[in-house]
């Protein structure tokens, strides 16, 4: 899997010149003995971003932190072809993960990070008397969600190109929100959630997060590309979202649904 270099070029060249000014001395100079230059120092407001910069732990990761958790490279748009793997459906339980969310005809739902549009599609199919919302930051797989689209007919699939922090969704319009395997690579989560959140509808829209499972060594994935259901359930309710319940069927992923309180 590629890297995607532009946005992996902001989190390290970030933590660098963070901790190059964290290691500038606070007294700089003197001015006869006893007499210093340096005014009274104010302390600094706490951090509220939850955010942290420092040297990736894990050389996979952009060396920002969110909540405790190192935050994974972009899958350049060069991995699309992986994304539609012969085996897939096997592999993830993919059928089992869609029958899982329990949708309805007429639901409007964003499928975020939502790459080739392998679940766009098929969450389409679903929805024929609603709308699926494909979100995706690089263009490139705007452009391969198009051609698909094309190809299979589907008029209610709408491409969105998103930024990194805001996926440009209406606000309290949508049943779901389905995430799978991006949430981790996202690199202002605790933007995303909180625009996730306002998209949702109040009381009803729910999110379905889908990630590799990191309580399990037998996935055969990187660390950084596994959540745990401990930091999920702890980056949701940071945002607002209420934990529903966690579906443990599919072979290596964690379901995870949330819901937006009234
Ligand atoms: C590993 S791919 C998964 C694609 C798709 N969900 C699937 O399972 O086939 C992750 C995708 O998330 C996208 N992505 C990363 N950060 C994003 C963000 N903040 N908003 C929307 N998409 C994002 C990437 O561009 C990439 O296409």
């Amino acid at each position: 899997m590629r890297k995607h270099s532009v946005l992996w070029l902001v989190g390290p060249a970030a933590a660098v010149i963070a901790l190059a000014c964290a290691q500038l001395p606070t007294e700089t100079a003197t001015a006869g003995r006893g007499a210093s230059l340096v005014a009274p120092t104010t302390p600094a407001p706490p951090d509220t971003s939850g955010y942290e910069l420092a040297p990736p732990r894990d050389p996979n990761g952009i060396g920002k932190y969110y909540m405790g958790r190192q935050i994974a490279h972009v899958m350049g748009h060069e991995g699309a072809e992986w994304l539609e793997r012969r085996d897939r459906g096997q592999e993830e339980g993919t059928n089992l993960l869609l029958k899982a969310l329990g949708l309805h005809p007429a639901d409007v739902v964003a499928d975020i990070g939502a790459g080739t549009g392998y679940f766009s599609f098929r969450l389409a199919r679903l929805v024929p008397k609603g709308r699926v919302l494909a979100v995706d930051i690089q263009p490139e797989m705007i452009a391969e969600l198009n051609a698909n689209k094309a190809r299979n007919h589907l008029a209610n699939v709408r491409p969105v190109l998103g930024q990194p922090d805001n996926p440009h969704l209406p606000a309290g319009a949508l049943d779901l929100v389905l995430i799978v395997d991006a949430y981790h690579e996202f690199d202002h989560p605790r933007e995303m959630g909180r625009a996730i959140e306002r998209a949702l509808r109040p009381g009803t829209g729910r999110l379905a997060l889908v990630e590799y499972r990191a309580e399990d060594d037998n996935v055969p994935i990187k660390s950084i590309h596994k959540m745990s259901v401990a930091q999920a359930r702890k980056e949701m309710a940071a945002v607002g979202l209420e934990f529903i319940e966690s579906v443990e069927t599919l072979p290596q992923q964690h379901l995870l649904l949330f819901r937006r309180p009234k």
